[in-house]
């Protein structure tokens, strides 16, 4: 069947679409139906099915005769280090520390919050949460300790798993000194910390509290994988919206194991025994979904690899993991390409590998621009396949779904709606657009197995963030079109959230920091475009009367407090200090009307500006910043 039957199939039967998707997954009890209608266009899939995650992704393999195939590849140029597990140790290693965390008192429904850079053990801690149906929230590294401390007062963790350090290049990023730090700045407390500590630094234990990974596994029984409901919570992954207060996006059991081993083959191209490697973090969704549980769900062999696109130690490693590991199919974002790209444009580093193993490249996480796109091709003449997702879906919605049939590639678009997604362009009453009009990408409810059914603990904020806008839709927050041959084109964000090297970042989250420097009584954070990173943060301040420091200094407090209060991957260095911020009438910042001019893009005075002689001087102030040049 090509995509265009595969997509009828799902649209004239979704259920029976969904139900045979299901038979691919082991279950206790088999749901006695796919989609359950809560009302009030809230949605469920196999809630009634009983089904464990962990004996999915390992289990299964080894009782199925495939326990000596590699499971995990731990490939880290950073500490110059390799291993391998196989699917019968990684069920051991896994077994034991879930019968580690049971001992302590970690029962199914317990929230785990796992603070861990790109090592094994990330995913051993992520699998054995998922064999007691604790419920895991990985903190993304980079982030800082009050951004870890937020996510502990919202997931409110019985215990929290972290390591002693993560490994940046030429720096050790000390990892305990932050989690002690959030869990003081945190209302809530957990009752244990798990340290693995790490050849490159030796944390200090917190007595009473924190227990050593390996110690505390010593002497106890193995836990055996505990079944849970299809709708029971296997993740929480905050992400950034508006504000300061990240979303906890919940991912539902069934759903999730259903809709990730159907990419696996359909999207990806995989089969089972086949290497593949997602260049992500599993801090973010792509290290959830396709470094850790859809890989090993379909029996593959994933890769985590501890390193950076280049200079780790130059720009061949990624061609060099490849053609080692054997991967068929490369998963990064544009923004690593574009690193390699401008330390190595002609392909020099592509030549010196055997990369005949690889059949094709998937991008996600920002814009792909036809640039990058095309190089790509030029160097590694395979199909390189721009792809659209989020956090809130957890999977490709928009795709050239290579495992189905490779259609046509439109540089600019990531193609095709996949089956379970109606997508639509909306104008601002909701109404379905023309084909080649620009609107708000929306898709119509239900969504499909494995997306968000809520947000952690805030149904109102979920119903408020999607559903509200555009009633019978789920509002993505992106704009953009769909063409007549039905490809959809991203073209922007419709809020303030922005993207820094594939990370989603929020420029609201930025203001409140900002707005908490003494001396800055108004402030606004915008996202300029970057040749290398897609977007970077860019800060206006203005100061309280009558402070008359050096406005230099106030800047560079203001750049540290980001880095300490967010974290290092905000990536926020640029701020200038300006005198008034452009408003409507009724106040509101003209932020995007700010982004047009430092990009030296054409923009329409907005009606409601209030003074347009404002404008002037941030031009002036981004000149400064050498933006705006015109
Ligand atoms: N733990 C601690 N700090 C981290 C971190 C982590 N896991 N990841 C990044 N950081 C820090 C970096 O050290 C850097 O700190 P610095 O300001 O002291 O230099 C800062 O956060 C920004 O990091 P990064 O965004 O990685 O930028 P970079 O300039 O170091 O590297 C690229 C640029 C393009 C090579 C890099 O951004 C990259 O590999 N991007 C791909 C991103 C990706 O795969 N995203 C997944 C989306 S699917
Ligand atoms: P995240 O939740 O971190 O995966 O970020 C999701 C957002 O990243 C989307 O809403 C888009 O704005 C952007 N994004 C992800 N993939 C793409 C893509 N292929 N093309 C354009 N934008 C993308």
């Amino acid at each position: 069947m090509g995509y265009q039957d595969v997509y009828d199939s799902w649209k004239s039967n979704p259920e029976g679409f969904w139900m045979e998707a299901a038979e691919a997954i082991s279950w206790d009890k088999k749901p006695s139906k796919a989609l359950s209608d809560l009302g009030d266009h809230m949605y469920e899939w196999f809630a009634d099915g009983m089904v464990n995650t962990c004996y999915n992704a390992v289990d299964r393999h080894v009782e199925a005769g495939r326990g000596e195939q590699t499971a995990i590849i731990y490939d880290s140029p950073i500490t110059h280090t390799k291993r391998e597990i196989s699917y019968v140790e990684l069920r051991n290693r896994v077994a034991n520390l879930a019968g580690a965390l049971r001992a302590k008192g970690i029962e199914k429904g317990d929230r785990v919050i796992i603070y861990m850079p790109m090592i094994p053990e990330a995913l051993e801690a992520m699998l054995a949460c998922a064999r007691l149906g604790a419920v895991h929230s990985v903190v993304f590294g980079g982030f800082a300790a009050n951004e870890l401390a937020v996510r502990i007062d919202d997931a409110k963790p019985k215990a929290i798993i972290a390591a002693s350090c993560g490994m940046e290049p030429g720096r050790v990023v000390h990892y305990k000194p932050l989690l002690d730090g959030a869990i003081d700045l945190a209302e809530h407390k957990p009752d244990f910390c798990v340290i693995f500590q790490r050849e490159q630094e030796v944390a200090q234990l917190v007595e009473g509290r924190d227990f050593n990974w390996h110690g505390f596994q010593y002497g106890v029984e193995p836990a055996d994988c505990v079944p849970v409901e299809g709708n029971h919570p296997a993740y929480i992954l905050y992400t950034s919206g508006t504000t300061g207060q990240p979303k906890g996006v919940v991912r539902p059991t069934g759903g999730h194991l259903v809709a990730l081993n159907w990419t696996m083959k359909n999207v990806y191209n995989v089969d089972p025994g086949d290497v593949f490697w997602a260049a992500s973090d599993v801090g973010w969704v792509v290290g959830h979904s396709y470094i850790c549980y859809g890989p090993l769900i379909h029996g593959n062999t994933t890769i985590v690899f501890e390193g950076k696109p280049v200079g780790t130690p130059d720009a061949g490693t990624f061609w060099r993991v490849i053609s080692e590991h054997k991967v068929k199919t490369f998963f990064t974002a544009p923004t690593a390409f574009r690193a390699v790209k401008r330390e190595d444009p002609k392909g020099e580093y592509v030549k010196k590998y055997d990369l005949s193993c690889l059949d094709q490249v998937f991008l996600a996480g920002e814009r792909a621009d036809p640039d990058t796109i095309v190089w790509a091709q030029e160097q590694l003449q395979k199909p390189i396949i721009d792809h659209w997702w989020q956090t809130e879906i957890g999977y490709p919605a928009v795709c050239n779904p290579v495992g189905i049939e490779l259609l046509p590639v439109k540089l600019g678009s990531p193609s095709v709606p996949l089956p379970g997604f109606d997508m639509q362009v909306l104008d601002e009453g909701g109404n379905p657009l023309p084909a080649g009009e620009l609107g708000a990408i929306a898709a119509k409810l239900p969504l499909p197995p494995g997306t968000l059914p809520t947000l952690w603990n805030a149904d109102d904020r979920f119903r408020k963030s999607y559903l509200t806008t555009f009633p019978g839709y789920y509002e993505t927050g992106d704009a953009g079109m769909i063409d007549e041959d039905g490809y959809v084109y991203i073209m922007a964000r419709t809020d303030d959230v922005i993207n820094v090297a594939g990370h989603r970042l929020s420029t609201g989250g930025m203001e409140e920091v900002l707005s908490g420097h003494p001396d800055v009584a108004e402030c606004a954070v915008i996202g300029v475009t970057d040749q290398l990173k897609g977007q970077l943060p860019l800060g206006f301040l203005c100061l309280n009367a009558g402070c008359n420091r050096e406005h230099a200094e106030i800047v560079a407090e203001c750049v540290k407090l980001v880095r300490e209060k967010i974290g290092p991957v905000a990536a926020f260095k640029l701020a200038c200090v300006v005198d008034r911020l452009p408003k409507t009438r009724s106040g509101k910042i003209l932020r995007a009307t700010m982004v047009k001019i430092a990009d030296n893009e054409e923009f329409k005075m907005p009606a409601t500006i209030d003074d347009p002689a404002i404008l002037d001087e941030i031009r002036e102030a981004l000149q400064t910043l050498g933006y705006a040049k015109g």
